[in-house]
């Protein structure tokens, strides 16, 4: 299994994701600093892998941390996993792990300062574990809208390399071909930042599941052609009335799927639904650098001088989507009542 993500002796290793799939490298990180910059430079992206980092960042972040009273300790701590909270906007499991994290101290306040880190670091593992499990489980029932021989088009890379490993959207493929069906997947490129081409063929790659690369503007042709029978993405966040913020260009793909009459569904954890919000409107769009829409590969495509805009994320309404995956189970529209539902289920 690809591991994302590990904890080793005090250092948070990391698969560099910016380097995939010219080289398998990986990055270590020794303080909750360096996992924000990996955070915010994309060493480590998707929903709930930033949602595991954050929480073993604020595990060495709480190591790094001498106080002689809880006060004390709490105080440093809750500075310092603020800052951490601010590295990306977007994904709802940043804060959720962090307020998580935040929670255990409380909770654990009247062990000792070195037992209360210990407490921490157990919290963070135990994070990554269940995210693994969790898509264990949104697999499986998932892979229940898959047919044989269906053909199953994706968006970004909400795989193995977006969570602790398995993966959500992905983790749906996975169990539809470990339950022995043929399926195929075609890949959407992903532009600007190429999760698609890059991470998302990668591992399916890895685990020998068919998949062709299509470039983003193609996936209307193939769906108006009848070749593609369903469209299983990831969320980095989910309001209460099932409004999805995803990759940029994912809304597009929704619209599009609509159109030609192909179910749309989104794979997710209850750590990405944020009830608190109503509608999609609420959820913050992470503005990235304009480098990364006129530069692929630090090579330069457009002139010198012109800018780009890129927002990093989208909203797809509602209305497009046909059902929400997760591992307490499958939401159906209206989605304000079945994702309550499914939120409160343990
Ligand atoms: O900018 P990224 O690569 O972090 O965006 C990732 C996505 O949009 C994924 O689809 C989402 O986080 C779900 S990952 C299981």
């Amino acid at each position: 299994m690809i591991k994302t993500i590990e904890y080793i002796d005090g250092i948070v290793r990391m698969i560099d994701q910016t380097r995939l799939p010219v080289e398998k490298q990986f990055i270590d990180c020794r303080t909750i600093e360096e996992v924000g910059h990996a955070i915010k430079t994309m060493v480590i992206r998707g929903a709930p892998a930033i949602g595991v980092a954050a929480a073993m960042g604020a595990s060495l972040g709480a190591d790094s941390i001498e106080a002689a009273s809880f006060e004390d300790f709490y105080h440093a701590f809750e500075e310092k996993c603020d800052r951490l909270g601010q590295s990306r906007p977007t994904a709802v499991n940043l804060a959720w792990a962090i307020s998580r994290m935040k929670q255990t101290a409380q909770k654990n306040k009247s062990l000792p300062i070195t037992q209360l880190k210990s407490r921490l670091k157990e919290e963070a593992l135990t994070i990554l574990t269940e995210d693994i499990t969790t898509n264990q489980a949104m697999g499986q029932h998932g892979q229940t809208l898959i047919k044989d021989g269906n053909v199953v088009l994706t968006h970004c890379n909400a795989g193995a390399l977006a969570t602790a490993g398995y993966g959500t959207a992905l983790g749906v493929v996975r169990a539809a071909a470990n339950a022995g069906k043929n399926i195929k997947v075609l890949a959407n490129e992903t532009r600007p930042f190429l999760q698609g081409a890059r991470l998302t063929t990668w591992e399916l790659k890895e685990d020998g599941i068919p998949v062709k690369l299509i470039t983003d503007n193609m996936c209307g042709f193939f769906m108006n052609k009848q070749e593609v029978d369903l469209v299983v993405v990831g969320a980095d966040r989910i309001a209460a009335n099932g409004d999805v913020a995803n990759k940029i260009g994912t809304y597009m793909v929704a619209v599009l799927a609509k159109e030609n009459n192909i179910p749309f569904y989104v794979a997710a954890p209850v750590s990405t639904l944020d009830l608190a919000i109503t509608s999609g409107k609420g959820i913050p769009i992470e503005k990235r650098s304009s480098e990364e829409v006129t530069n692929i590969n630090q090579k330069r495509i457009s002139p010198e001088g012109i800018e780009a805009e890129h927002p990093a994320f989208d909203i797809t309404y509602n209305h497009l989507i046909s059902a929400i995956i997760t591992e307490n189970g499958i939401a159906y529209p209206p989605f304000t009542e079945s994702l309550k539902a499914l939120a409160n289920q343990k």
